[in-house]
């Protein structure tokens, strides 16, 4: 997901672009806005951390960009691409260390498995919407 800041931001299509260039192919997209429902449901395993209200608030505060990417390697090779969740310990190139405002304002969202990723895929897509 390319979350709401980085797209208030402008920053929405070199995100893509750098996505693109470290190989990663684009099998669905979507440009949308979550209710404060639906993005606590797509967060509800952090339900009972302390920030999970100013998440959701967050993350449904704009529009995002979500989508599924295929690469070999691809969870962990996103992460890569992505950098640390806190933008001040994301490593120099990474999204989050040109684009991340803060650890809550994070520019994008990277699924942590193979399974949260087809979970998270099914969140967001019907197989019709996937090339
Ligand atoms: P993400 O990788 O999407 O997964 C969970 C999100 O919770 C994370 O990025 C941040 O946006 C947010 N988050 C994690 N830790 C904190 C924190 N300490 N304070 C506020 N938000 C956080």
């Amino acid at each position: 997901m390319i979350k709401p800041d980085a797209v208030a931001d402008g920053n929405m299509g070199a995100i893509l672009k750098m996505i693109e260039e470290a190989g990663f192919k684009i099998i669905a997209m979507k440009y949308t806005r979550l209710s404060a429902e639906l993005a606590g449901k797509f967060y509800a395993v952090h339900s009972e951390r302390p920030f999970y209200g100013e998440l959701v608030e967050y993350m449904s505060s704009g529009p995002i960009v979500a989508a599924i990417l295929e690469k070999d390697n691809a969870v962990a090779d996103f992460r890569t691409l992505i950098g640390a969740t806190n933008p001040a310990e994301a490593a120099e190139g990474t999204i989050r260390k040109l684009y991340a405002k803060s650890i809550g304002e994070n520019a994008v969202h990277g699924s942590d498995s193979d399974e949260n990723a087809a979970i998270e895929g099914n969140f967001f897509f019907s197989e019709f919407e996937r090339f």
